[in-house]
């Protein structure tokens, strides 16, 4: 016998996209459920993402999210772009009208979401499992999931799929409903966090012939360093001293830049793709942030769409479910997409001029250098960067 219970807007997974969705109904009077697979403590350790679009960081204050992103958010109003041993700053802000981004980690935005979730009365449940989503194609879905021991059932008005990309919400689309786009990138991303000051003041994104590297941060503390790695790699072939050396030649200047180390606190290895389901919707069930794309990391911003959607999708939902006003819910996915592949576009053209190709191909080698320069000799080139990297305003 399962326990039976009911909400307007069933949420699957508890990251940036959930959190968010059940805050902003919330504020429009909508009752929504939270479900998430993992403990709170492992959500809000997870280290992922840091950079956040303007529009992001609008978004998280005119919400009552930004009192914590306001003190300790940190504003960069240029990057660095690194080849051939010398650097050159994008001068972001100068190229997009005063526009910025903000260093703020994910798990500090999903803490920050937890506690406005849970202040304000949410309902927001962890580690939840075997989770299926039912008659999602009638008015009356549910989820049946398993939580402290017992089965229990939520049926909803509409489920909102925010499991990311390793979730059941889109696997619960029948086959041929929806169309999946795909490219898997040869090479994956080994990040570190480590306990030592930032080498830099503002992201360095380095282009080396043994491979992309990136410098960014979290606190005068902490550093946070990503290179590239071979995807079939296992963190074992890469201890401390090898990252550190591996860094240190790849960020290596003419004139003698130094690299500050420190005790690796964190590591892991990404894979990057790029994957797109169209549309984002089926029936009642509403796909947003990673469980509808993914981006590879190189443009900052897989989780700047997850807000961008979820800020989409709660507008839509509100109207409907609160007047009946159903055009917002009709254009959900196409409103959507429109951003989602601007920003594909952006993050697959960022990451093809950074790595270094397979096979290391000289062709392609050549043709980065050259658009390289370009990007850093040209304001209209530069600008285009700068554009789409602190994020184009309504696209
Ligand atoms: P997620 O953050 O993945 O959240 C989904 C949630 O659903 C998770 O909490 C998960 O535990 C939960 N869940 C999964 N399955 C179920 C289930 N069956 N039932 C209930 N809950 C479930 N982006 C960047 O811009 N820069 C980066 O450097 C960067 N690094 C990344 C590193 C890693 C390892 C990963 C995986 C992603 C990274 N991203 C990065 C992408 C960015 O973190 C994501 O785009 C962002 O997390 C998307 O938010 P989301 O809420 O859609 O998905
Ligand atoms: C970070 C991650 C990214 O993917 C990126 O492009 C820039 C910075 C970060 O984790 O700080």
């Amino acid at each position: 016998m399962s326990a039976v219970r009911s909400t307007q807007v069933g949420i699957v997974g508890g990251g940036p996209a959930g959190l968010l969705l059940g805050h902003l109904l919330a504020r429009q009077g909508i009752d929504s459920v939270v479900l998430e697979a993992r403990s709170r403590p492992y959500v809000e350790q997870r280290v992922r993402a840091g950079v956040l679009e303007q529009g992001t960081v609008d978004l998280l204050k005119a919400n009552d999210l930004g009192e914590r992103l306001q003190r300790e958010g940190l504003v960069h109003e240029g990057l660095e772009l690194r080849f051939d041993g010398i650097g050159h700053r994008i001068p972001l802000a100068e190229l997009t009208g005063g526009r910025a981004i903000t260093v703020y980690g994910q798990q500090k935005v999903v803490a920050d979401l937890t506690d406005a979730r849970l202040a304000a009365g949410g309902d927001l449940l962890f580690e939840v499992g075997d989770v299926s989503l039912h008659a999602i194609d009638s008015d009356a879905p549910s989820i049946h999931f398993r939580h402290d021991g017992a089965d229990h059932e939520l049926r909803c008005e509409v489920i909102a799929g925010c499991d990311g990309y390793h979730g059941v919400s889109r696997d619960a689309i029948p086959a041929g409903a929806v169309q999946v786009y795909v490219r898997e990138y040869p090479f994956a991303w080994l990040g570190i966090l480590a306990e030592a000051p930032p080498s830099s003041e503002e992201l360095i994104y380095c282009h080396h012939e043994r491979g992309f590297a990136l410098h960014s941060l979290r606190s005068p503390e902490l550093s946070r360093l990503y290179l590239q790695c071979d995807p079939s790699d296992e963190l074992d072939v890469w201890p401390d001293e090898r990252i550190w050396e591996e860094l240190r030649t790849r960020f290596a200047t003419r004139d003698g830049f130094t690299l500050n180390e420190g005790p690796v606190v964190d590591k892991l290895i990404t894979p990057m793709r790029s994957v797109v389901v169209e549309p984002m919707q089926y029936g009642r069930l509403f796909l947003a942030g990673d469980a509808a794309h993914t981006v590879p990391p190189t443009g900052a911003k897989g989780l700047n769409l997850a807000v961008n959607d979820v800020r989409i999708l709660a507008g839509a939902l509100a109207d409907w479910l609160a007047s009946g006003a159903s055009e917002g819910i009709a254009r959900y996915s196409e409103q959507c997409l429109e951003k989602v592949w601007r920003v594909q576009h952006f993050s697959w053209w960022m990451t093809s001029m950074l790595h270094r190709p397979a096979g290391r191909d000289p062709f392609e080698h050549k043709l980065q250098r050259a658009q390289l320069r370009y990007v850093t000799r040209s304001r209209a080139a530069a600008t285009t960067l700068a554009e789409n990297y602190v994020g184009l305003a309504g696209a």
